[in-house]
């Protein structure tokens, strides 16, 4: 995904112009055979990729495998790899136990739909980590997030959905609203224009959908006396990650949970990002407010494709009554849940946040000690394994900041150089870093060195 942002320049343009051509042609000359892949998959899938999100300029790196921290791409170049599957692989890649616990499943039968008890674990442990009563599965964030609307929905026989401009929730319907608008479609701040995020969505759903501007309580509370007996639900990040990381300020959780109780809103943080790599709990527990609905996925099936929808019991009875329908053949797949049971039971734990937390803060500090020295006009900010250079000289604290902060074109140039440089990271302005149990402080290294060299170059 990519959004136009415009800044004002504080770096010698003709330098980062001069610099990103030079980048791009290098990453053109040393990834032949991904060209050579590309040409064929265009005649076969729309952009050349399974997903939008993996588009690229020139075109998309095709990975080969990986192993730990590290992946290789088809011209065997080896990098360490921040990007993680877009935040998936905490684990880190090819990981033994996960990989044991998958292979011991397939000789079992790997598909039943029918429950076994991987299923009856992995509810269990997200119980004790989140601290919701009742669990479901699905198969990517995007149906979590889809069941989640249906739930808010059901729960209050009310129509609109409250989001967050400048956030990300899946391709649905409910969702594909005021994802990345442009500047000039966003209307006020005080009464955001509900913008469709592309093409496909009823006008009639997307209307539905109100925008609230991030860590503004009273912008919330006055949408919500504006808009009162009619809102479902608010579906948030409790931390943004889809615009680099945007945390949320003191206090403003707290609030947000209040108001919904106070009328009657049901209150969904979307984890899907921050559920099982900012904590243990993700940040329902870093934060310490429980919210009625958590919509999970990527991290916490270590790398195989499921989700999970959290609720409270009262939300549950929706479910349990048939009131509300929430299925899928493959939801709780026997493969999935083994592959859940071991990356949340034996790899993801309290020592192992303990360890990416540590490793996270090292590498911020390292970076910000080279913005300080080059006088380079961003911040670092993170949140357990998750991380990022935010190409901005002052804080971000909502999405209008983003719009009008962050310099696309020096992040742009940055991730050329970590890509050119050994460091695999996720393409576009907006993404984090995702560190892995596997990553040494000789990998953390090799994203400094890359971090330098693009400072050490855009400053000379
Ligand atoms: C916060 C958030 N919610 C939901 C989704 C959708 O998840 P999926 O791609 O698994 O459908 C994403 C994907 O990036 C996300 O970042």
């Amino acid at each position: 995904m990519s959004v136009e942002t415009r800044v004002p320049a504080t770096i010698d343009r003709g330098r980062i112009k001069q610099l990103t051509e030079q980048q791009m042609d290098l990453l053109a000359q040393r990834t032949q055979r991904s060209k050579e892949l590309y040409d064929r998959a265009v005649r076969v899938m729309p952009g050349g990729v399974p997903s939008s999100f993996q588009e690229n300029d020139p075109w998309p790196v095709y990975l080969e495998r990986g192993e730990g921290a590290k992946v290789w791409d088809v011209d065997g170049t080896e990098y360490v790899d921040f990007h993680n599957g877009f935040g998936v692989m905490c684990i880190g890649h090819a990981n033994g136990a996960v990989g044991a616990a998958v292979k011991a499943r397939h000789d079992e039968g790997t598909h039943f739909a029918a429950p076994t008890d991987g299923s009856v674990y992995v509810a269990e442990e997200l119980a004790d980590r989140f601290g919701l009563p009742q669990w479901r599965f699905t198969n990517s964030g995007t149906e979590s997030t889809m069941d989640a609307v249906h739930l808010a929905r059901g729960a209050t026989g009310r129509d609109v959905i409250l989001k967050i401009e400048g956030s990300y929730h899946g391709h649905h319907d409910a969702v594909m609203v005021s994802v990345y608008p442009p500047l000039d479609a966003l209307g006020e701040r005080d009464d955001p224009a509900s913008v469709p995020y592309g093409e496909g969505y009823p006008r009639a759903l997307t209307e539905l959908t109100r925008a609230v501007p991030f860590n503004d309580a009273d912008a919330l509370a006055s949408v919500l006396a504006k808009l009162d007996g009619q809102v479902a639900g608010l579906i948030m990040e409790p931390a943004m990650m889809n615009i680099n990381i945007i945390p949320p300020r003191e206090g403003y959780l707290e609030r947000v949970r209040e108001l919904t109780s106070e009328h009657g809103v049901i209150l969904v943080f979307d984890e899907v990002k921050t559920g099982a790599t900012i904590g243990r709990g993700g940040a329902t527990r870093r934060f310490g407010v429980t919210p009625d609905i958590v919509t999970l996925a990527k991290a916490i099936c270590g790398g195989y494709p499921g989700g999970a929808v959290g609720m409270s019991n009262e939300v549950a009875e929706l479910v349990t009554s048939g009131k509300v329908h929430q299925y899928g053949t493959f939801n709780g797949n026997p493969l999935v849940m083994a592959a859940a049971r071991a990356a949340l039971g034996e790899v993801l734990t309290d020592d192992a946040y303990a360890q990416l937390e540590a490793t996270n803060q090292k590498l911020m500090a390292a970076c910000d000690e080279i913005i300080e020295r080059y006088g380079l006009p961003c911040y670092t900010q993170g949140l357990g394994a998750k991380g990022c250079v935010v190409f901005s000289p002052e804080p971000l604290y909502e999405y209008r900041d983003y719009l009008t902060k962050v310099d696309g074109e020096l992040s742009t140039l940055a991730w050329l150089f970590h890509m050119n440089h050994g460091v695999f990271m996720t393409p576009g302005v907006e993404e984090e870093w995702t560190l892995s149990v596997a990553h040494s402080e000789a990998d953390v290294q090799r994203y400094l060195d890359a971090f330098e060299a693009f400072a050490r170059d855009v400053t000379a």
